[in-house]
């Protein structure tokens, strides 16, 4: 799909008469705004779209184009339009939560309640994601942390029986993994919880989820927007875990947590896709 999509939008701007700078603008608007879907791709296409419209410089001997090269700019405009009927189409379906995975809730082996034991017991998130501020995975707690409580609390409960039995032999509950980047972007927990970017702003409140659900799009958009200011979600290191943590009004400086955490969020292409 995405390739119809850069080709169309080459077309079109080529038979408008955009310019190498103009061109490269608008698929940058059109891709950052609408679909963040396919950028080296059309950057590319364009390229290869731009060569093959300018002249070969400078040509050895006069070179006459076959006459049917004269409808060349009404079959890219024709192409052009069709590129915008499909342009408002991937709009629709970029911005669908479908597309974006918002709300995706797994159903789970366990039935285990973040708003029981993050929220009302209270656990920090670090007692079972403990590799958080560490590296760049949370790891998912062994059932071994389940057995710190789960041994004594509630040992007949069945739906605690599959956590017993993957204690027993020593194998590891299967959990559905809910929030999952393309294999193609790199990210890192440690990097924004050292920032003193709290899970809240990327997970939402989790300790009030009886099932965990996905909340923000994690598109390349979502995450350009805060690299690009991160001030409205800063907030001290030590407060990253409480979700409830919001700024006291007045006394809170964003830009001294910048300079104390020194903060530099990098838009390269390289930080995200290496
Ligand atoms: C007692 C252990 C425990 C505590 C405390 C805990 N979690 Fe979890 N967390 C789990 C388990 C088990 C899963 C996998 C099952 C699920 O998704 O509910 C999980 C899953 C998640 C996921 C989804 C992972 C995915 O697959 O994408 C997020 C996000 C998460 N936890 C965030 C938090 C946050 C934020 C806190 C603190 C407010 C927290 N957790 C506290 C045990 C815990
Ligand atoms: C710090 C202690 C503690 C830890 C660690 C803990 N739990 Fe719990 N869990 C509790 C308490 C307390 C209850 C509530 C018991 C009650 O309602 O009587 C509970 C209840 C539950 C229930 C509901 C049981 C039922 O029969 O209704 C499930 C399921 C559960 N926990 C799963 C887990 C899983 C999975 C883990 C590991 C990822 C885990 N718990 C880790 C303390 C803990
Ligand atoms: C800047 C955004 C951001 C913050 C802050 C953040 N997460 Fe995540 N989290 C993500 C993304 C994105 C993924 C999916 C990662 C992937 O697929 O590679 C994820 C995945 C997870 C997972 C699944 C395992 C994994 O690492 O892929 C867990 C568990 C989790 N987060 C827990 C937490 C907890 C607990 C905190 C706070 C202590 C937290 N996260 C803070 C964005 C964030
Ligand atoms: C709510 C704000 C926020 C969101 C959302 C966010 N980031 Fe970040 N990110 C930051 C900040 C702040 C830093 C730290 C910059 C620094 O240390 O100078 C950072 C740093 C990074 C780094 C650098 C890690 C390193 O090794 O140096 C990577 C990679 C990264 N982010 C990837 C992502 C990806 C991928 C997403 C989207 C899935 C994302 N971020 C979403 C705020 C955010
Ligand atoms: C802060 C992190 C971040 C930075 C910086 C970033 N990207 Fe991305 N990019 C992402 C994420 C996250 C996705 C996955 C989005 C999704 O699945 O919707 C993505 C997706 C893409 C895709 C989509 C591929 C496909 O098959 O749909 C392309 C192409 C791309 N990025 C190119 C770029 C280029 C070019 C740059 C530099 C101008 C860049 N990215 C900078 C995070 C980033």
């Amino acid at each position: 799909m995405p390739h119809i999509f850069d080709a169309t939008i080459c077309s079109l701007s080529l038979a408008l008469g955009a310019d190498e700078v103009t061109l490269l603008r608008t698929v940058e608007l059109v891709h950052l705004h609408y679909s963040p879907a396919a950028t080296p791709m059309t950057a590319r296409c364009c390229k290869e779209a731009l060569l093959a419209s300018s002249p070969p410089d400078p040509p050895p001997r006069p070179f006459l184009f076959p006459r049917w090269t004269n409808q060349l700019r009404e079959i890219s405009a024709l192409v052009g339009v069709f590129g915008l009927v499909y342009a408002v189409i991937v709009v629709g379906w970029t911005f669908s939560p479908e597309t974006s995975a918002i709300g995706y809730e797994p159903d789970q082996p366990v039935p285990y309640s973040h708003r029981l034991h993050a929220g009302e017991l209270g656990i920090d998130c670090r007692y079972c994601h403990n590799t958080v501020e560490k590296t760049a995975r949370a790891s998912l707690p062994p059932a071994a942390t389940c057995m710190n409580c789960h041994s004594t609390i509630r040992t007949q409960s069945e739906a605690l029986a599959p956590v017993r039995a993957a204690y027993e032999d020593g194998e590891p509950l299967r959990w559905v993994r809910i929030h999952d980047l393309p294999d193609f972007v790199y990210f890192n927990h440690s990097a924004h919880l050292n920032a003193g970017i709290g899970c809240v702003h990327c997970h939402g409140r989790v300790d009030r989820m009886e099932v965990v659900s996905q909340r923000k799009p994690l598109t390349m958009g979502w995450c350009l927007g805060c690299h690009r200011n991160p001030r409205p979600f800063l907030g001290p290191r030590s407060e990253t875990t409480n979700l409830a943590w919001a700024p006291d009004q007045g006394s809170f400086d964003p830009e001294a947590l910048i300079a104390a955490y020194d903060l530099t969020p990098s838009t390269d292409c390289s930080t995200c896709h290496r």
